[in-house]
């Protein structure tokens, strides 16, 4: 396997693309002022910074390419993004959700690779995150070689549980009221 960096990476209507300084303004609406982060706009430049340095630093330490891109539609400018995306790494007792009853069981939390999507509201209802996530999921199962990837969400959040079973996710439920932020996990075998 040759470098794990992701290309910019092409679907019949979008773009994905690794962040640019000149997004800065657009991150900052899309995840704090749409998005429940709330962060200044001086904290959202520190991490645009880190985010851009992560593409070159995981890439030196042959790390999986995690961290965010931008989604931006063809034939517009390319700096007009409606979107962020990428892989996350997700801990998780993923063999308790897919089989709960196993004896003995099998409590350890494994890290797996998260897909994450988020679009501008205007952006929704359209197909943008569906077309989105099936390219990342495709590419980092086919790239990474991946046995399979996956992607959480909280149980009111409909929205993305639909994409996850539109790109031919299992969803699986944590039987547990604990940990509070482990709800429900897709996942998609290769
Ligand atoms: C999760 C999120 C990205 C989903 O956005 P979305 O627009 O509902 O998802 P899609 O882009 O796949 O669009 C699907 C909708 O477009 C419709 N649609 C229109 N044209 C379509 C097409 N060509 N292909 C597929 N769906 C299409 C579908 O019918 C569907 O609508 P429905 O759910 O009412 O049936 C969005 O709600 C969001 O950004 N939420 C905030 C961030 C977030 O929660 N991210 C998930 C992290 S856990």
């Amino acid at each position: 396997m040759g470098t794990l960096r992701m290309p910019a990476l092409e679907t019949e209507r979008l773009v994905i693309r690794p962040f640019i300084e000149a997004d800065l303004e657009a991150c900052h609406e899309l995840l704090d002022r749409e998005g429940g982060e709330g962060r200044s706009r001086e904290a959202r430049k520190h991490w645009l910074d880190w985010t851009m340095a992560s593409y070159e630093e995981l890439d030196s330490l042959h790390q999986p390419p995690y961290g965010d891109r931008a989604i931006v539609r063809k034939g517009e400018p390319r700096r007009r993004v409606i979107g962020a995306c990428g892989l996350a790494p997700c801990l998780l007792p993923l063999a308790r959700l897919i089989d709960p009853n196993a004896s003995p069981p099998n409590e350890g939390y494994m890290p797996e690779v998260g897909l994450y999507y988020a679009l501008s509201s205007a952006q929704r209802g359209q197909g943008y995150a569906t077309e989105v996530a099936r390219a990342l999921a495709d590419w980092a199962l086919r790239e990474l070689h991946l046995a399979r990837i996956v992607a959480t969400t909280t149980y009111d959040n409909g929205p993305s549980q639909r994409v996850m079973e539109r790109i031919g996710m299992r969803l699986t439920r944590n039987p547990r009221p604990d940990p509070s932020w482990l709800q429900v996990v897709g996942i998609l075998v290769s």
